[in-house]
């Protein structure tokens, strides 16, 4: 009962509130309502999400964790006041991130937690809201809301108090429409502060790309920029786009609308459209065939199916979010007759070599 009236009702829940209001003031204010393209099932998802999140998940796992620790390991209660609140803060949050990183690395490349993660990458617009857009599951599995719950716990109310702010500030702010970094990439005099600031924290312009519809704008990578507070995972774990643009399209390339109850309950409430992801009847099939595509297309960009899952071969339909496959972009220089794999074993990516006789 300590740990939760730590974190439940300490000064950082107020900052956090306050923060959300200050953003939400500045989005509104700024135009967000005239360019809305939520429709109710999306507030319904970001409000739902939020006060489950705020009000249900976290303070549960915190009680839960409380309970739990007083009953095998009661030592370890208060253990880290011991400790420099700036090193505990330190450690608390480099463990958290990394523990936030992997969780939604995974979240894109295994098919029931891109399920539970989907809602996010469904809304069509950014917003501070966004970042609520989760199905109730996701947030109960998160191993740092667990983490939060084990160094309260511990004895790091107050580390854990102000690290919730700092995250809470970038977090709010990289989904936000406020896209406060717009300044530094203006000035040339500013450029190596951007590269600094965008080198260690997760910016506005990092993470839209990580929510853009798809590569092919050159700016977006939904298969990349998976940080959450910091961007040094990313870069450590290959997973780093720095563009400094922001993408104009959002969300999933194969969208089926579904309601904010299949979104936000997820698996125990489902889709009823059959094509989508998270209803009963969706399955994923194998659509790769031994005959290349012969196809006339003119000068641009275009994303080569490589998971060989596409409705839409030889090209990528959004079919590989949930595995570690990722579409690849190719670009049309020249019109003309280009032949283009389909068994998805050629050695030149979206060109056929032959590869398909073989088989
Ligand atoms: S559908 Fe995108 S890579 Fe296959």
């Amino acid at each position: 009962m300590q740990s939760l009236g730590i974190y439940m009702f300490g000064w950082q829940q107020f900052l956090v509130v306050g923060i959300i209001l200050l953003f939400a003031a500045v989005e509104l204010f700024g135009g967000l309502l005239n360019r809305d393209l939520r429709n109710t099932d999306d507030y319904l998802q970001e409000l739902s999400g939020f006060l489950l999140l705020s009000l249900l998940t976290k303070p549960g796992i915190v009680l839960l964790v409380g309970f739990l620790g007083q009953l095998i390991f009661p030592a370890g209660h208060g253990f880290l006041t011991d400790y420099p609140i700036i090193s505990v803060l330190i450690v608390y949050l480099l463990v958290d991130d990394f523990l936030q990183y992997w969780y939604h690395r995974s979240a894109h490349e295994y098919a029931f937690l891109w399920k539970l993660h989907r809602p996010h990458h469904a809304a069509r617009e950014m917003g501070l809201l966004v970042s609520y857009r989760n199905a109730a599951l996701y947030y109960v599995l998160m191993p740092n809301i667990w983490w939060i719950a084990l160094v309260t716990f511990l004895g790091g109310g107050i580390p854990v108090a102000i690290g919730l702010v700092l995250k809470q500030l970038v977090i709010v702010s990289s989904h936000s429409l406020t896209k406060w970094d717009e300044w530094l990439y203006r000035y040339s005099a500013l450029r190596p502060l951007a590269w600094l600031v965008e080198h260690i924290i997760v910016t506005p312009a990092f993470h839209y790309a990580h929510h853009g519809k798809a590569k092919d704008d050159e700016i977006s990578d939904p298969n990349g920029n998976f940080g959450n507070m910091f961007s040094i995972w990313d870069q450590l774990f290959d997973s780093a786009v720095f563009t400094r643009k922001y993408p104009v399209d959002f969300g999933l390339p194969n969208d089926t609308g579904d309601s904010w109850q299949s979104h936000t309950f997820y698996p125990l409430l489902q889709a009823e459209n059959p094509h989508s992801e998270i209803s009963k009847a969706f399955v994923k099939e194998l659509t790769t065939s031994k005959e290349p595509s012969r196809l006339n297309l003119k000068p641009g960009n275009y994303l080569w199916c490589s998971c060989g899952m596409s409705k839409n071969q030889p090209f990528c339909d959004g079919h590989h979010h949930g595995t570690k496959f990722k579409p690849k972009l190719f670009k049309v220089e020249k019109e003309g007759v280009y032949k283009l794999c389909n068994c998805k074993l050629s050695k030149l990516n979206h060109i056929c070599d032959n590869s398909h006789k073989l088989l």
